[in-house]
């Protein structure tokens, strides 16, 4: 069905800056470059790279990104003062299309105890700001922190200040996840209504999910005339998190009768996406989350099983395939050929590079001699781990353990370092992870902190792959990694090695750029 009055919805993704600052979601700046190449293929319009200012390393790793992405605009926060303008503007300004981001706190809780700011001086504040950021970008936009518990008038004259001073888009937050989709609505039509000059800008909404409700009330927002949506893939973020992204896309696409509106988001890049950041922030998606959780689109009881098979839209209102998640039942083994396995990726929505590829038939059929039917989570797995993990330093060659309910544990292992030799090294331990994870801090030479350690298999059955994720801290970094093998105990040395090869990759590159 096409309805003639479509209006363009604009998706800002904020997943590597409002999504990485919450506790646990730390990436590396590898990761965040992997992460934007995705979310740039995904469609989304703007990509909000980082908060330059906050730290040295993102403000490398905004440049980095700026440099990179050329199909969509690269965003970077910043305060409304003149020095964070300055730092945000150094990190973007090779990018393609750059985007500097203001913001302010207007409520009078912010405004009184964190700012210790009255209204008129927030308001000077933010014209200044925006007219200063103005002479460095073309593309400004000005948010209210805290908006929703704002006084509404108050916001009027304040996002009309900002449009004034050249904001081209001005951005209405919901911080602290407080309002009800009719209420958020209504304001948004309300600040549509009153904004001076609010027909020269796009009208933004960045919803917190405290009461599970961010994605309806940007949606309740898209309703009352709001062009843009800031959201994260998972909805990662502060606290209870920030809306999701994969959730308004599909609501709009599900619901165009209602909401006549489109995105350019392609939705079947959605759960490779989601897999993506799941995996290197090393936070599973809880399996029964909207649109992308592993139960999404599985039919479990009895009545069910048999509407779907009779016509699957007695359960189901999208498809599976419309977010990219595969229906095809159809199992690869060690006899499928090169050209079966590359039609599953492509329709896994994956496209990698000819040397990738290779690597990936490679380990596929290693794969296969092991298990006998590789199905498309064990693909998903290769893939992730071949394009997200970091270049290798350590390379495992060989491990043994030794354990038992009388004995202690003790564990062996060989690794080979990049620049030649290898060193073997047998340790002691509390059970045959610890003694292995003890005999690579060995070898390494630095003893990392062991922060998170989750084990779990891809798939159902005894004949499933075993999934591991670690994050790891050290100097006050985190560093994710991720490993898959028909071994739990392999698969979870796997985890650590990338872990440890993720931060081997950062402090090489620290060293770099220090001479
Ligand atoms: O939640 C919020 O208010 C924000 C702004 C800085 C945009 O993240
Ligand atoms: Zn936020």
């Amino acid at each position: 069905m096409t309805f003639p009055d479509t209006k363009r919805v604009f998706i800002f993704d904020t997943t590597l800056r409002d999504g990485e600052q919450a506790p646990g979601y730390s990436m590396n700046a590898r990761e965040k470059l992997d992460v934007a190449r995705k979310l740039e293929k995904l469609g989304v319009d703007v990509i909000e790279a980082g908060f330059p200012e906050s730290s040295p390393s993102d403000l490398d790793s905004v440049r980095n990104i700026a440099e990179t992405i050329k199909d969509c605009t690269v965003a970077a926060l910043c305060r409304s003062l003149e020095k964070d303008i300055d730092t945000g503007w150094r990190a973007l300004k090779k990018a393609a299309q750059p985007r500097l981001h203001i913001f302010i706190a207007t409520s009078p809780i912010h405004m009184e105890w964190k700012l210790k700011m009255n209204q008129d001086e927030v308001l000077e504040q933010v014209s200044s700001a925006v007219r200063y950021a103005k002479k460095l970008c073309n593309d400004v936009e000005f948010s209210a922190e805290d908006a929703f518990r704002s006084d509404p008038d108050y916001v009027c004259r304040v996002f009309g200040e900002a449009v004034k001073a050249g904001a081209r888009t001005v951005n209405f937050t919901d911080t602290v996840g407080y309002a009800m989709p009719d209420e958020f609505g209504k304001r948004i039509s309300y600040i549509r209504e009153h904004t001076p000059g609010i027909e020269k800008a796009r009208l933004s909404v960045h919803c917190h999910n405290d009461l599970g409700l961010a994605a309806a009330n940007s949606l309740a927002a898209i309703t009352a005339g709001a062009d843009q949506v800031e959201c994260t893939i998972n909805g990662i973020g502060e606290r209870a998190g920030n809306a999701s992204l994969e959730e308004i896309v599909m609501s709009l696409q599900v619901r165009k009768d209602i909401y006549h509106a489109e995105t350019r988001i392609d939705t079947t890049q959605l759960y490779s996406t989601s897999r993506m950041v799941s995996q290197v922030t090393g936070v599973k998606v809880q399996p029964n989350k909207a649109v992308v959780g592993e139960n999404a689109f599985v039919h479990e009881a009895g009545i069910h099983q048999h509407g779907v098979m009779a016509n699957r839209e007695t359960y189901e209102i999208m498809t599976p395939e419309s977010v990219g998640i595969s229906r095809n039942q159809m199992v690869l083994g060690k006899h499928s050929g090169r050209h079966a396995f590359e039609d599953r990726l492509k329709l896994l929505g994956f496209t990698v590079s000819s040397e990738i590829l290779e690597k990936l038939f490679d380990e596929f059929k290693l794969l296969a001699d092991k298990k006998k039917t590789v199905n498309d989570r064990d693909i998903e797995a290769l893939v992730m781990d071949s394009t997200t993990a970091a270049p290798e330093t350590w390379i495992l060659d060989h491990w043994a353990v030794n354990t038992g309910s009388a004995l202690g544990a003790s564990g062996t292992i060989r690794l080979r370092h990049r620049d030649g030799g290898h060193k073997k090294l047998v340790s002691l331990g509390d059970g045959p992870i610890d003694s292995i994870y003890k005999a690579i801090n060995q070898i390494i030479g630095r003893e990392p902190e062991l922060e998170l350690y989750e084990i779990g298999a891809i798939t159902g059955g005894s004949a499933s792959q075993g999934e591991t994720m670690v994050r790891i801290r050290w100097e006050n970094r985190h560093y994710n990694g991720h490993g898959v093998s028909t071994d739990v105990i392999e698969s979870s040395i796997k985890a650590y090695l990338s872990a440890i090869n993720a931060m081997e990759w950062e402090l090489a590159a620290f060293k770099k750029n220090k001479q």
